[in-house]
């Protein structure tokens, strides 16, 4: 079968990697892709735009594309998925009302609320009640988290830690610095403890959790400095005991689903639901998300024995409580983030990227991100260039092994963290 995924992240790189490791999958088309989907083989970039919906319903239905994988929120928020099933082109990935779950984070709050699920205390303020916001913001106390609803591709969140921060963060959204992402401002309770991710897969009826990864958001070492897409990952983390991955299942992920269907949202694909384990060990949603996370993909497909396009066919064709388990290897995965030098501020693209080669002969697999081919040469075209996995017995092994990849490939002014997995080393 021929698969076609949307985006150009390390993400789609890593599901296209894994969907063509079936010998069910003989061709993956990729919109737009990047330099290693062009490379990679039985693989194909199609130079249209991730909106471009009528195009790629055309270029599906043309090739008999079995079905469509979208990566990013973009395009989910945007209504791929109802272009695309309205000609009747199976989609993974959320309709339009259901990726309101990470595009509105006024509405995924409501929801949360609603159906009792843990999460952070919060109210919601028209961009007109600053004076409201603040005076809520004063009432709760330093430290506090001030958001922008709407998609802001990750900027759109202040943890403010003295009231006057948060003051100014609460004039920044109303007076428009986020854009379309200020109409609506979110002042939340901070919560202490480590973040995780849970991936979880979802039919509309059944929800079944991926290993949980725990991604490195801050630029720098110790968790330190702005912060990014994501730095690097590793899973599974033993943050989450099995018996905690129980709470997620009880408490957050099959309520969650249950009020989208009550809602009339027949919600397929992923749902992302990023984490705070507090102190006391209470896991609570800190967002959710509609789509697969970046880099923590890159961690937790490479540990993934079921093949993929049979665990999507069955969240398409609402099956997923006929599958078996999930199988998994054994082991851990470390997913190491290579970045061009400025990001997440501004950085220069076009560096010749070598070592690639010798860095997967050293037992990693190498994801691209912000690449592109250009006259036969890989070239980096982006801030998160490379992701670098390696899989292995422990999380010692994995670092090890990954570390000795990254080692072996060079590109100008290139910049990582030599600390992924600090947390349980
Ligand atoms: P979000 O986009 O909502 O996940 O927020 C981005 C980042 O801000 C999260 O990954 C956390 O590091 C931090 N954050 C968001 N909400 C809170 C909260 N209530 N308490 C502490 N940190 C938060
Ligand atoms: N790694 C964070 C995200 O995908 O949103």
């Amino acid at each position: 079968m021929k698969v076609l995924v949307v985006g150009n992240g390390g993400r789609e790189h890593a599901l296209m990697w894994k969907l063509l490791q079936s010998e069910k999958v003989t061709k993956v088309f990729c919109v737009p892709g990047n330099g290693g989907t062009a490379t990679m083989p039985n693989c194909q970039n199609l130079a249209m735009s991730v909106d471009d919906f009528d195009g790629i319903a055309r270029f599906a239905l043309v090739q008999g594309v079995a079905f469509v994988v979208v990566g990013p929120e973009l395009p989910l928020a945007l209504g791929i998925t109802d272009a695309l099933q309205a000609q009747d082109i199976p989609v993974f990935g959320p309709t339009k009302a259901g990726a309101q779950i990470e595009s509105s984070k006024a509405w995924a709050k409501a929801l949360m609320q609603e159906a009792g699920i843990p999460t952070a205390q919060a109210a919601t303020f028209d961009r007109s009640q600053r004076d409201e916001a603040k005076a809520y913001a004063a009432e709760v106390g330093a430290p506090i988290v001030v958001k922008a609803d709407g998609l802001a591709a990750g900027k759109g969140v202040v943890v403010a830690q003295t009231i006057e921060e948060a003051q100014t963060a609460i004039d920044a959204i109303a007076q428009g610095q986020f854009g379309e992402a200020g109409q609506t401002i979110v002042v939340e309770e901070f919560l202490k403890g480590q973040e995780v991710s849970v991936l979880a897969l979802t039919d509309g009826q059944t929800i079944v959790p991926l290993l949980p990864a725990q991604d490195h958001k801050p630029i720098g070492e110790g968790d330190t400095g702005l912060n990014t897409g994501g730095m690097g990952a590793y899973a599974p983390t033993p943050v989450l005991s099995a018996e905690q991955m129980q709470r997620v299942q009880r408490e957050i992920l099959e309520p969650t689903l249950a009020t989208l269907r009550q809602r009339g949202i027949d919600y397929r694909g992923v749902l992302y639901a990023g984490l705070m384990v507090t102190p006391e060990g209470e896991p609570k949603v800190l967002e959710f998300n509609c789509r697969f996370g970046d880099p923590e993909t890159q961690a937790v497909l490479p540990l993934l024995e079921t093949p993929l396009e049979m665990l999507m066919l069955a969240c398409i064709e609402g099956r997923l409580a006929q599958m078996p388990p999930i199988e998994w290897k054994s082991g851990a995965a470390v997913c190491v983030v290579m970045a061009s030098g400025g990001y997440p501020g501004t950085y220069e693209k076009g560096k010749l990227i070598s070592g690639i080669n010798e860095a997967e002969e050293a037992e990693a697999v190498v994801f691209h991100a912000g690449t592109q081919l250009k006259q036969q040469q890989i070239v980096t075209s982006g801030g998160r260039v490379l992701g670098v996995t390696a899989v292995g017995e422990t999380f010692e092994d994995a670092i090890a092994k990954s570390y000795a990849a990254v080692e072996r490939i060079t590109f100008e002014e290139c910049y990582y963290r030599r600390d992924i997995g600090y947390r349980i080393r």
